[in-house]
C-alpha cells in the first residue's frame, strides 16, 4: 500500500531483496572476497556477528557469486540439527536418498562428496547457519567432516554461520581441537550512522523511489534506536512508510520517526 504512494516498483526492506541490488560497504566487500578465498582453497571458515546484522545475507550472496559449475553449496540452516538429520540434509541436496543409520549415511555422504571432487571437479561447500544453536555432539560431528583426507585437501569447504555467541562458546576450552581447525573467522559489524545512511538510500533505490524519503534527522533518530542492525533498521524503515503513506507525508521526518518507534516499536 505504502508502494503506490511513494512510487515505488518493488517493496525496500524485505529479506528478499535480490543478491545483485544488496548494500555491499568496503567492509561486506571484504567479508566476501575471503569467503570466495575459502570456498576456493577448501577451509573451514566462522562467520559471526549480532542478530540482525546480515549474516544469511552475506551467505546469499556469496552462494550467488560462486560460479556453479565450479563448486556445489549445500545450506543447512536448522536449530534442532542431529547428526542423523545433518547428513540426511546433505545428501538430500545432493539428489540422493540417505541411509538409516549415521555411520552408513556419514560414509555415503563421503562417498558422493569423493565422486563430485574426482570426477566431476565440483568443490563442495557446506555451509551451516544457525550455528550457535549447534549442540556439542553436532559440532564435533561437524568438525569430522573435515577429518578425511582425500588427497592432501581438505574435503570440502565448510562455513559456520552465527551469531557471536558461537565464538564465545568455541573459545572455550572443550572446543580446542575445533578451534585449531578454523582457517578464516569473519565477524559482521553493526553500521555506522553513514553507513546507515547508505543503507537505507540503497534499499529505496531497489525500490524505485525518485527522491529521497528520510530526512537526516530522521535517519540520526533511526541510526540510534536500531543500533545500526539490518533487520531493525528495516522494520523501523517499513513502520514509517506505512505510516507517512496514511498520514500522506512524502518526506518522513525525525519527528515521526520517534512516533513510529514509540508508538509501534517500544
Ligand atoms: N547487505 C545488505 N543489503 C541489503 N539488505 C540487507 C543486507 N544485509 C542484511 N540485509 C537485510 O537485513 C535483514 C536481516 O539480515 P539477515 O541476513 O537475516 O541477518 P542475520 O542472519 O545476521 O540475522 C534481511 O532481511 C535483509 O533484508
Ligand atoms: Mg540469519
Amino acid at each position: 500500500m505504502f508502494e503506490s504512494f511513494y512510487g515505488l516498483r518493488h517493496t525496500p526492506f524485505t529479506r528478499d531483496i535480490p543478491t545483485e541490488e544488496l548494500y555491499i560497504p568496503v567492509m561486506l566487500e571484504e567479508t566476501l572476497e575471503r569467503l570466495e578465498y575459502a570456498a576456493q582453497r577448501q577451509w573451514f571458515a566462522v562467520v559471526t556477528g549480532d542478530c540482525g546484522t546480515g549474516k544469511t545475507t552475506t551467505i546469499r550472496r556469496i552462494t550467488a557469486a560462486l560460479s556453479a559449475a565450479k563448486y556445489k553449496v549445500l545450506y543447512l540452516s536448522d536449530s534442532k540439527l542431529t547428526p542423523r538429520h545433518f547428513y540426511k540434509g546433505l545428501l538430500e541436496q545432493l539428489g540422493c536418498e540417505a541411509k538409516f543409520y549415521r555411520g552408513d549415511a556419514k560414509r555415503q555422504l563421503h562417498r558422493e562428496i569423493e565422486l563430485m571432487r574426482g570426477i566431476h571437479h565440483v568443490k563442495p561447500c557446506v555451509i551451516v547457519d544457525e550455528a550457535h544453536l549447534l549442540d556439542r555432539e553436532m559440532l564435533e560431528e561437524v568438525r569430522f567432516l573435515l577429518n578425511v583426507k582425500m588427497d592432501s585437501e581438505s574435503p570440502m569447504a565448510l562455513i559456520l554461520v552465527g551469531q557471536s555467541e558461537l565464538w564465545d562458546r568455541l573459545r572455550m576450552q572443550t572446543y580446542t581441537a575445533i578451534r585449531q581447525r578454523i582457517d578464516l573467522q569473519c565477524k559482521l559489524q553493526h553500521y555506522d550512522r553513514s553507513q546507515t545512511g547508505e543503507y537505507i538510500a540503497r534499499h529505496l533505490t531497489y525500490a524505485g523511489s525518485e527522491h529521497d524519503v528520510f530526512s537526516d534527522g530522521a535517519m540520526d533518530v533511526i541510526y540510534q534506536f536500531s543500533g545500526g542492525s539490518a533487520r531493525l533498521i528495516n522494520k523501523v524503515c517499513t513502520n514509517c512508510l506505512i505510516y507517512g503513506a496514511i498520514n500522506k507525508r512524502r518526506i518522513i521526518d525525525d519527528h515521526m520517526v520517534r512516533l513510529v518507534i514509540q508508538g509501534e516499536l517500544e
